[in-house]
């Protein structure tokens, strides 16, 4: 669906997204401030928090990252975003999020803690895609790391290719 004169700095403008870490742009709209936190092996979370997320034509990939929280994805606005996801044993999962249900575009994506994650924006009339996340226990960024190319590629050298076109070159 074309979301008529609504533009990607448009959307990062009204809901007031920054760059994040990964690529792409975000905020948080929630934590859940008013509850004790959870105690982790981590250390004290919030019980859950929230975000927006972009891709952009100009920023269309959220790099291969590891968490250790359960994240569940709600696809809102724009053009259709891929997820590549690599499992513990080395399989990856491709699904693609997006309004197009009857193509089997999710709307709701669950990525649960513990693998690695990227997703990149499918070419489309709207030049983004908009989801949001909520994240159990919240979002910490101790509980975050960015996947190096070295150390992914010679983990699992069978997604070489995928990992080289979605994590940053290091050298
Ligand atoms: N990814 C998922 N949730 C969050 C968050 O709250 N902050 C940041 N920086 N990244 C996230």
């Amino acid at each position: 669906m074309k979301l008529r004169h609504t533009t990607a700095n448009d959307v990062i403008a009204t809901l007031e997204l920054e760059p994040h870490v990964e690529g792409g742009f975000f905020r948080r709209t929630y934590q859940a401030d008013h509850r004790d936190m959870l105690e982790t092996t981590g250390g004290p979370r919030f019980l859950m928090t929230s975000i927006y997320y972009l891709l952009t034509a100009d920023s269309p990939v959220g790099q291969f990252h590891f968490n250790q929280s359960d994240i569940l994805h709600y696809f809102h606005l724009g053009d259709a975003i891929e997820y590549s996801l690599i499992h513990a044993d080395g399989s990856l999962q491709t699904l693609v999020m997006g309004s197009d249900v009857l193509a089997g575009h999710q709307l709701q994506l669950h990525v649960p803690g513990g693998i690695w994650k990227a997703s990149r924006l499918l070419n489309g009339e709207n030049g983004f895609g908009l989801i949001s996340e909520a994240v159990s226990p919240g979002f910490d960024f101790a509980d975050m790391e960015m996947g190096s190319r070295q150390k992914l590629t010679a983990q699992y050298p069978q997604h070489r290719a995928l990992i080289e076109k979605l994590t940053r070159d290091e050298d």
